[in-house]
């Protein structure tokens, strides 16, 4: 029977991700992005990579971790601290520090991730959104 265990698991299973010490991001002046390990464990393979994160600074809102994947069409965002805003280079949306959608074709907002603080460490969920519709909907 344990030989068949991961055969009845959900086909994936999340987990925290180490984003490093809180005490990296007391000071943010303004997002940062950080490329944290993502952990995901598929049957009996683990599979490893990395995936960059917005860390807000304190203040900046409700979230404190945004995706950078625009749920438009999934290219990633980026931070542009002269205009203050962000900006997917691939159909010019443009979403405030919060992540509020400002203006172009992306039917919401930034996502956000869930995110604690473990022993002073900043730990992170990294998840997938389902693209072109207005709420957000997890879908991994
Ligand atoms: Fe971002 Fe289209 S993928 S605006």
């Amino acid at each position: 029977m344990y030989a068949l265990d991961p055969l009845f698991r959900k086909t994936s299973t999340r987990s925290w991700s180490d984003a490093g010490p809180e005490s990296a991001f007391d000071t943010l002046s303004q997002p940062a992005e950080q490329v944290i390990p993502v952990q995901r464990v598929d049957g009996w393979r683990v599979i490893t990579s990395q995936k960059p994160i917005y860390v807000l600074p304190p203040g900046a809102g409700e979230h404190r971790v945004l995706s950078p994947v625009c749920p438009h069409l999934g290219c990633d965002v980026e931070w542009q601290g002269g205009e203050k805003h962000f900006f997917c280079p691939c159909h010019g949306s443009v979403f405030a520090e919060d992540g509020r959608l400002l203006s172009g074709p992306a039917p919401r907002g930034l996502d956000y991730l869930d995110s604690k603080d473990q022993e002073g460490h900043l730990l992170v969920q990294y998840e997938y959104f389902r693209m072109l519709v207005p709420d957000r909907e997890v879908i991994g």
